[in-house]
């Protein structure tokens, strides 16, 4: 048997499958991820100049210029068949959960309905003074709608800011009532998401890596599935779906 019909059997067996998802889900949709060495986003720009509070303060068109890139970028691309094989596995009457640090809202655009999206929504605004809620962002629009200030920011986690507690716990729960994790296209060095991750390894129920490249996850997972996500998925759950 290969190492695919293992996992789509492991698969095929679990009512409560979660994906835990990184940049590297978004890869082949032609997102860059953070750390690769040749293209990450992380390779021309650090992040303390770029996604930290005090950056924002420090030179907001800077940050704003830096996120309406990314947001560019974003526009030009969709979901890949990988996204795809997650949404078509829950259309199937699997009760799917889908927890990503990824913002670009891929998994939702794909079909996807249950997302805890723990870094935010890169294509929404929010008040930096905290005024409550969200904006899809206008393009290049800076002043908050309700308190009027010039005090926009992208509806993302930056460096050394909380993460959503309700997302938190309610991955969390996931995370401890699922019988099945896939921890997907994640270098797992950025915490409290990571810490997800290790919650599972304590725990008795399959644990599968899909990742080009080894992490600190591979040595305690079942099974490592190395290469792109966007290739293994879609057989994967074909094989769950048979
Ligand atoms: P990273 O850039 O740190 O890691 C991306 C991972 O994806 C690496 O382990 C790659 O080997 C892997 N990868 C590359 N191509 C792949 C493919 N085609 N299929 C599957 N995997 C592939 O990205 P994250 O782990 O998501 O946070 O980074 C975590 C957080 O750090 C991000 O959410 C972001 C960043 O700073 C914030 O912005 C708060």
């Amino acid at each position: 048997m290969t190492k695919i019909e293992q996992v789509g059997r492991l698969l095929k067996k679990s009512q409560s499958p979660v994906f835990f998802t990184g940049a590297g889900m978004s890869k082949e949709s032609g997102i860059p991820t953070f750390r690769d060495a040749m293209d990450g986003l992380w390779s021309d720009n650090r992040p303390e100049d770029l996604a930290t509070p005090t950056a924002f303060h420090k030179d907001p068109a800077k940050v704003r210029a830096f996120y309406e890139y990314r947001r560019d970028i974003i526009r030009g691309c969709k979901p890949n068949a990988g996204h795809v094989a997650i949404s078509d596995l829950e259309k199937s009457g699997s009760k799917v959960v889908v927890i990503t640090q990824n913002v670009d809202g891929f998994h939702e655009a794909a079909g996807s309905s249950k997302v805890f999206a723990l870094h935010g929504n890169i294509m929404e605004d929010r008040c930096n003074d905290g005024c409550p809620g969200s904006h899809p962002m206008g393009r290049h629009a800076s002043i908050c709608p309700m308190c009027k200030k010039d005090a926009l920011r992208p509806n993302v986690v930056w460096f050394g800011e909380s993460l959503d507690e309700r997302l938190l716990l309610q991955s969390t729960a996931a995370i401890m009532t699922c019988d099945i994790l896939f921890i997907i296209g994640t270098s797992g060095l950025v915490y409290p998401a990571a810490d997800l991750a290790n919650l599972a390894m304590q725990r008795r129920f399959p644990v599968i890596e899909i990742n080009p490249e080894p992490t600190p996850f591979t040595d305690q997972v079942d099974i490592f599935l190395p290469g792109a996500a966007a290739k293994f998925l879609p057989k994967i759950c074909r094989f769950a779906r048979e």
